[in-house]
């Protein structure tokens, strides 16, 4: 689980790593009352789960409070790359005279955690590691060992970071192991001019199989506003993730999702459609409270036009599935609004076939390839057919 930078900016604060005073406020008026506290300037910042925030104007300085107050109303509601802003993090502005960027992530490829550093921080870093390497230091962390004063003086030296940020760089370790992260991300990490290091800005991830360990983490999960569509999925236990197209994807079985988006991919680009809407797996079991619970997902995203079910008979045979198409579409009624291109292979396809053949849905049409069902749904979608 990712967290918006807030609850990575408490988190911090948990574990004694210092954070400016800051308030969350939902309108405007909220960040005015948190600029009258706070005094003073103070930074308004959208608490979306996406980068590059201040480059896309979602990061900005307010002067006071009625300033406060005129910039959140500008920054909330804000669409940043797809994610909406239903709330901002009022902070008191730091006099900063160095930024910094400091992380420790899991390494996956080489089997390691990694302590990342450096002195060109504030920026994109995902720039610096292509354009400078060398200003970004990476040091293994041994995990039996960890990070102690002496080490964390290492990696800011290597870095060439104040000796100060050691204290801050063993805090966060202490952070990343205690609260069991994968990733936990500093830029900038700021040296103000009165000389003190504080984190200006803050990224974690969770590490969701540890978090039967951290039952306050839930408060986390529970304050999302994320996509209301991949909430109602998630409350349904599905495997739902929204994307941008036009094209509603249902699949069995992850790998087929995954090959199925691509095959629509292509063949949107082809009709002149957008792509594909979502990822839905709705796994091994397709009964018919799955098919209709996922089809009840898609059908309920405006931007979809079509919809493509691709599904591989395994234990759940065909004639099950199509069964569960058909009984799904009936408890729908009158909300299956859609055209649904099926295309059915595997264990008793032709069963499954014949099943919605014989049902005749106006709304369905069986083709017997991945490919070709992709391009009659992009056909659909684009407006081109049907
Ligand atoms: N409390 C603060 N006081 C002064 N300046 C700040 C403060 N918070 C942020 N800034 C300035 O704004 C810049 C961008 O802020 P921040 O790092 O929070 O957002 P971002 O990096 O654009 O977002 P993201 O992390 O999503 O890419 C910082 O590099 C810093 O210069
Ligand atoms: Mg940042």
């Amino acid at each position: 689980m990712d967290l918006l930078e807030h609850q990575a900016r408490d988190l911090f604060a948990a574990h004694g790593v210092p954070v400016p005073r800051g308030r969350v406020a939902a309108t405007p008026d909220e960040a005015r009352a948190a600029a009258v506290d706070l005094g003073g300037a103070v930074v308004v910042k959208a608490q979306v789960k996406t980068g590059g925030r201040g480059k896309a104007g979602g990061v900005k300085l307010a002067a006071g409070p009625d300033d406060a107050a005129r910039i959140a109303d500008e920054i909330l509601g804000m669409d940043l790359k797809g994610h909406r802003v239903h709330r901002v993090l009022v902070t008191e502005a730091s006099d900063i005279a160095d930024e910094y960027y400091v992380s420790y992530l899991l390494d996956r490829a080489d089997r390691t955690f990694l302590a990342m550093a450096s002195a060109a921080g504030g920026m994109d870093i995902e720039e610096v590691a292509a354009t400078r390497p060398e200003a970004l230091v990476k040091v293994p962390i041994d995990l039996r060992v960890g990070v102690d004063l002496v080490r964390a003086r290492r990696i800011a030296a290597a870095a060439r970071l104040p000796v100060e940020a050691a204290g801050v760089l063993v805090r966060l370790w202490d952070v990343f192991t205690a609260e069991d992260a994968t990733l936990v991300e500093v830029n900038p990490l700021a040296r103000t001019r009165g000389g003190e290091i504080v984190a200006l800005d803050g990224k974690v991830t969770l590490d969701d199989n540890a978090a039967f360990r951290h039952p306050g983490h839930r408060a986390f999960a529970e304050a999302d506003t994320g996509d209301p569509l991949e909430q109602q999925a998630a409350e349904q236990g599905l495997n739902y993730v929204k994307l941008d197209g036009d094209i509603g994807v249902i699949g069995n079985g992850a790998g087929l999702v995954m090959s199925t988006l691509d095959v629509v991919a292509a063949a949107a680009q082809d009709a002149g459609a957008v792509g594909p809407a979502n990822f839905l797996d709705i796994g091994g079991g397709a009964s018919a409270e799955i098919m209709s619970a996922g089809l009840g997902v898609i059908l309920g995203d405006p931007a979809v036009r079509s919809v493509f079910v691709n599904v591989f008979g395994g234990i759940t045979a065909c004639d099950a599935v199509a069964d569960g198409i058909v009984k799904a579409l009936a408890l729908l009624g009158d909300r299956a609004t859609k055209p649904l291109v099926v295309r059915l292979d595997g264990n008793n396809v032709a069963e499954g076939r014949r099943i919605l053949d014989e049902a005749a849905h106006p709304l369905v049409t069986v083709v017997a390839t991945m490919d070709d069902a992709a391009r009659e749904a992009a056909k659909l979608a684009a407006g081109t057919e049907g």
